[in-house]
């Protein structure tokens, strides 16, 4: 039963429009759709609301869902018909198309690119497939198959690095990420948060997003990357931060070369304006990369000697390689409270022994920070007064100034 597009005038914009006259699949489908969009974010119409519902949605917020599973020709013509209106008023299309055969495919791909799922195999093509759309949403351009409308951006690199292992820096990674979000949303500016810890990585944990089956190709085949496969790679996170998670399998940490990790950081530039990458502990071949590329790079310690050690490590392999300490800043994490005098003392000896000054101090956030985690949220979204995430939101304002000087003294000089 079609339900009209004018019942949810009073409510939220919707996120997708679904088209499914005849569709045979349609209870699963709107099983998933739940689950990918939420129930109250979209809404099925049927076919002669079509002109209507086309008249009405903006492409930057609500994008269309076409469906089909039969050869029939009439529903295919109908199907053709529906694509051609949509691309006529520059709508984002998604075609779910069921058990058709390759003429029919044909037909309805000729009457215009748009994004295209195979429902219900393979397994999570719907998911990818509505990701793509939303990266083209907040990209203000075409879907991903066409280059329409497409804009070339120069993202800054930020780089998150934990001396020793467990001192918090997927945590601050993922909540600067978020805040960065937050913060640049209102001007259309786009964050990425790459894990490149491809064996044990994190954030899709920290984040509870999809590790995608896109991921693995990403990683193993990253040479010959380009535009749409990182797109593809990318979840989505409450839409407004896009994730390259770890592979879904522990994956050796050199399977990629120094080039290929420039190959990708290149195209991440391309298509966001800040990219902040989780490190592993390990330094491997293509840590360099990475910090050559680095606008900013976060080096995180806590107050412990194994830290400690480590850090006087990471420094002297950085000066070794004659490599610019001036873009590093220092995040002690776990840092002692104000009260604490003892603890105070250990950080000033610290600093003075390894000849560096703290850019941040983070607080300890307790309990509430571990619980973020597990619950899969930044700490702005559960935990917004925690005192790690009220700091955390000073380092990512800072982050922007810091790489806007950069780049200013790097245009005046
Ligand atoms: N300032 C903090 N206050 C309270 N808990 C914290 C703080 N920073 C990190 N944690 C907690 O410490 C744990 C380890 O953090 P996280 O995984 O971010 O560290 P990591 O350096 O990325 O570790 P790994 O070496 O495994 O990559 C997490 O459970 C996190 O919630
Ligand atoms: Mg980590």
């Amino acid at each position: 039963m079609a339900l009209s597009f004018m019942r949810k005038e009073s409510e939220a914009t919707p996120e997708a429009m679904v088209f499914s006259d005849n569709f045979a699949a349609m209870d699963s489908l709107a099983e998933d759709l739940d689950g990918e969009i939420g129930a109250d974010k979209w809404v099925e119409v049927s076919n002669t609301e079509a002109d209507e519902v086309f008249d009405e949605i903006k492409r930057d917020q609500t994008f269309v869902i076409l469906t089909l599973s039969s050869d029939d020709e009439g529903e295919v013509e109908a199907c053709a018909e529906l694509i051609r209106k949509a691309s006529n008023a520059e709508l984002l299309v998604l075609l779910v198309i069921g058990d058709v055969s390759p003429r029919t495919m044909h037909n309805v791909m000729r009457a215009g690119a748009v994004e295209f799922a195979p429902y219900p195999d393979p397994p999570g093509a719907l998911q990818e497939a509505i990701n793509r759309l939303r990266v083209a949403r907040t990209q203000g351009g075409g879907a991903l198959g066409s280059a329409k409308g497409k804009t070339q951006r120069s993202g800054k690199i930020v780089g998150v690095y934990g001396v020793a292992g467990g001192v918090g820096a997927s945590t601050f990674a993922v909540n600067v990420a978020w805040e960065l979000a937050s913060i640049v949303r209102s001007e259309g500016r786009r964050v990425a948060l790459f894990d490149f810890n491809f064996q044990y990585g994190s954030i899709a944990t920290f984040l509870d997003v999809p590790r995608r089956e896109a991921v693995y190709e990403l990683v193993s085949e990253a040479g010959n990357l380009d535009q749409t496969g990182l797109m593809q790679a990318l979840s989505s996170y409450r839409d407004r931060l896009h994730v390259l998670t770890a592979p879904r399998d522990a994956l050796p940490l050199d399977i990629v070369a120094p080039s290929d990790i420039q190959n990708i950081l290149a195209l991440a530039r391309d298509a966001f304006d800040y990219v902040v990458v989780d490190m592993p502990q390990a330094l491997m071949g293509w840590s360099e990369s990475v910090y050559s590329a680095a606008d900013v790079f976060y080096a995180l310690m806590e107050t412990d000697m194994r830290s400690a050690q480590n850090m006087f490590r990471f420094i002297r392999s950085l000066k070794s390689e004659d490599l610019p300490l001036n873009k590093l800043q220092f995040v002690l994490n776990r840092a002692p409270g104000l009260t604490d005098l003892s603890g105070k003392a250990r950080v000033k000896r610290l600093s003075e022994s390894l000849g560096i000054e703290f850019a941040h101090m983070l607080p300890d956030g307790g309990k509430q920070v571990v619980n973020c985690c597990d619950q899969g949220a930044p700490l702005a979204e559960v935990a917004r007064n925690n005192p790690l995430r009220r700091e955390i939101a000073k380092v990512a304002q800072r982050a922007i100034t810091l790489v806007t000087t950069t780049e200013a003294s790097a245009d005046s000089a």
